[in-house]
């Protein structure tokens, strides 16, 4: 059974707080929003060329939905967070924008196949994701690309942050809404994850959150055997990647 616009029992909706605060996300509006825009607007500009009927995967309020829109692009984003794709129509109404926003499972996408020259999966969605849903997300994107389409995909190497110490067991968290401290609460190599425990000062609310490790060599084998080729990788900040795929 598809789950419809309003069925709660998508598992992501345990991630309501995280992004709620957290406005380069959450806030096309915001200046840290507009900012990711607009350092990215070259990667996309150049390499998504000519514009197309692009699909922003996990758009979240639509940030680099409405940058691909104003390069030219026929835009749908899809999410699983009602509260993303609320706030992206609101601002899509406010702007005149036509981007179509729809709630959505990568895992399952709403659309048909062969529909976009493009998808793109920016912002580093990876670690909502364990390896097997990629598969599964990987199969999908392909159904729903038409033949040549191609995948961009921005991700960052949590395997490097922990192997150099970046990863810290106690930390304030930047760029928040509130006051926010995260501690390091769990870790499993069967799974992949790294779990942790989110502690918003001004409630006194307490959250577990798990992510999935990833680094690109894990993509890259993973995307290779869903019949994706890399055509490019730049290292567009330290430990991130912007990665180029064609499907074949
Ligand atoms: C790090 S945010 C990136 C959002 C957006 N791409 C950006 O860069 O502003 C990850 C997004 O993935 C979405 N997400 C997580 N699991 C998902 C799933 N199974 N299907 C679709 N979206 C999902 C979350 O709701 C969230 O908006």
């Amino acid at each position: 059974m598809s789950a419809g616009e309003n069925d709660s029992r998508f598992e992501i909706s345990r991630w309501l707080e995280f992004y709620s605060r957290h406005p380069m996300f959450y806030d096309p509006e915001s200046e840290e929003a507009k900012e990711r825009a607009e350092f990215l607007r070259p990667f996309l500009r150049d390499l998504l060329t000519p514009p197309g009927r692009t699909l922003d995967l996990a758009c979240g309020s639509g940030v680099f939905s409405f940058l691909l829109e104003e390069l030219g692009h026929e835009v749908v984003g899809v999410d699983a967070l009602l509260l993303m794709v609320d706030r992206a129509r609101e601002v899509a109404r406010s702007r005149g924008s036509k981007v179509r926003f729809l709630r959505g499972d990568a895992r399952q996408i709403p659309l048909p196949d062969d529909s976009f020259d493009y998808v793109v999966f920016l912002g580093n969605s990876l670690p909502h994701f364990s390896i097997d849903d990629v598969w599964t997300v990987l199969g999908e994107i392909a159904r729903v690309l038409a033949p040549g389409g191609r995948l961009r995909v921005e991700s960052s190497d949590f395997i490097q942050l922990l192997a150099t110490g970046g990863y810290k067991d106690v930390r304030t968290e930047p760029f928040r809404t509130g006051a926010v401290v995260s501690y390091h609460s769990g870790y499993s190599g069967t799974d992949g994850v790294v779990k942790r425990l989110f502690h918003y000062l001004d409630t006194g609310r307490f959250e577990e959150l798990e992510f999935h490790l990833w680094a690109p060599w894990i993509f890259r084998f993973v995307a290779a055997r869903r019949g994706f080729t890399l055509e490019k990788s730049t290292s567009h900040k330290p430990r991130w990647y912007l990665e180029l795929y064609r499907l074949k």
